[in-house]
């Protein structure tokens, strides 16, 4: 077993005031992230993945957000209950955020060594020959060939992937305890997706730090995650380390996307689908929020929520589904199965 974790998440909620009624968008969560460790989160677009990442860095704006109850525990503080002052010395310096597009957080109008430096002043009060040696030396670690030359390009003039490199040596200048990665790749060629990801690892090992990746793409999370958790319309249905997960997948939805991920089928002819989609935070439905897209429902799924069972004698392994309640129709329907 790892360590003690460097992040401790408990029922975190996250509401949403949507019309006249504020609706959970992040429901309950709780997990630990362990240093040197990934921990994927998992599930289909809009399943409020990025929403518990802003919740996390208390990024949201209120309103439309009310503040988010439960625990986020950094060092023995819940980040919760910080001023956003407090907030600001955490943000962007121990716990580190990088996005699906790089372009987004670059300055179009500065060289990418001119903006990498000014962070590096920033953070390590470094500035002149010091910084630069400083910006070469991460522009060198994320893997950017020449990095003198690059030094004095502006964003449009790298690819995609190297933006994100210089992405991940922007958040890593503060030398973060934790790096959340929210879709890294997924505006990037599969080849590049690889190649970015080989390079969060291995950072991640070199420095021992905790990253929380975000992704839709379970053949991603069987690459890089050391956990998992799985998360439809704002709850966790599924959590294991990853070996426990691949080996026994035990939620409907789980093995959905599972059978669905892309990396999976050469054709797209055969690609499975989970039928209909997620719905928005307005619509989610009472008692299991995927039983209207499960071919398992049974009538309870559509009247009460279901609490997490554990599955087999992994101390982790969790599933929120009632096929796992040990009664006899929950068994048989599992031993049919239906998928
Ligand atoms: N300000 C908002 N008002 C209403 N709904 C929102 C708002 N922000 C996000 N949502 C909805 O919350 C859900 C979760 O969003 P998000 O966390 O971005 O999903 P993911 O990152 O998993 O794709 C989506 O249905 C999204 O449309
Ligand atoms: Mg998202």
């Amino acid at each position: 077993m790892p360590n003690k974790p460097i992040l401790t998440v408990r029922n975190l909620t996250t509401r949403l005031q949507i019309g006249n009624q504020p609706v959970a968008v992040v429901d309950d969560l709780s997990f630990d992230l362990f240093p040197g460790k990934t921990l994927a989160l998992v599930g289909e677009s809009g399943c409020g993945k990025s929403l518990t990442a802003l919740s996390l860095l208390r990024l949201l704006p209120t309103p439309p957000a009310l503040p988010s109850t439960g625990e986020v525990i950094y060092n023995e503080i819940n980040l919760l209950s910080l001023t956003e002052k407090e907030m600001r010395r955490i943000r962007g310096k121990k716990i580190s955020m990088i996005f699906q597009d790089p372009s987004s957080a670059l300055n179009p109008v500065y060289t990418i060594g001119s903006q990498l430096m000014e962070i590096v002043g920033l953070h390590l009060n470094l500035y002149g020959e010091e910084a630069f040696a400083r910006t070469i030396e991460l522009l060198t670690e994320v893997g950017i060939p020449s990095p003198k030359e690059r030094f004095l390009d502006y964003p449009h003039q790298l690819s995609g992937g190297m933006r994100q490199r210089v992405m991940i040596a922007m958040a890593l200048i503060s030398e973060p305890d934790i790096l959340i990665a929210d879709e890294p790749t997924t505006a990037l060629d599969v080849t590049i997706q690889g190649q970015i990801l080989t390079l969060i690892r291995s950072i991640q090992q070199k420095r021992g730090m905790a990253v929380l990746l975000i992704t839709h793409d379970m053949g991603i999370v069987s690459e890089i995650a050391d956990d998992v958790i799985v998360m439809y319309a704002a709850q966790a249905v599924e959590s294991a380390d990853v070996i426990t997960l691949f080996d026994q997948m035990s939620h409907p939805y789980t093995q959905g996307l599972f059978a669905s991920s892309p990396s999976r089928h050469k054709s797209k002819e055969h690609l499975y689908s989970i039928k209909g989609t997620v719905p928005p935070p307005s619509l989610f439905p009472s008692g299991c929020h995927f039983h209207p897209r499960c071919p398992y429902a049974m009538e309870r799924c559509k009247q009460v929520s279901p609490p997490e069972f554990k599955i087999g004698t992994n101390q982790q392994h969790y599933a929120k589904c009632w096929l796992y309640d040990g009664s006899e129709e929950s068994s048989e329907k599992l031993r049919k199965g239906a998928l």
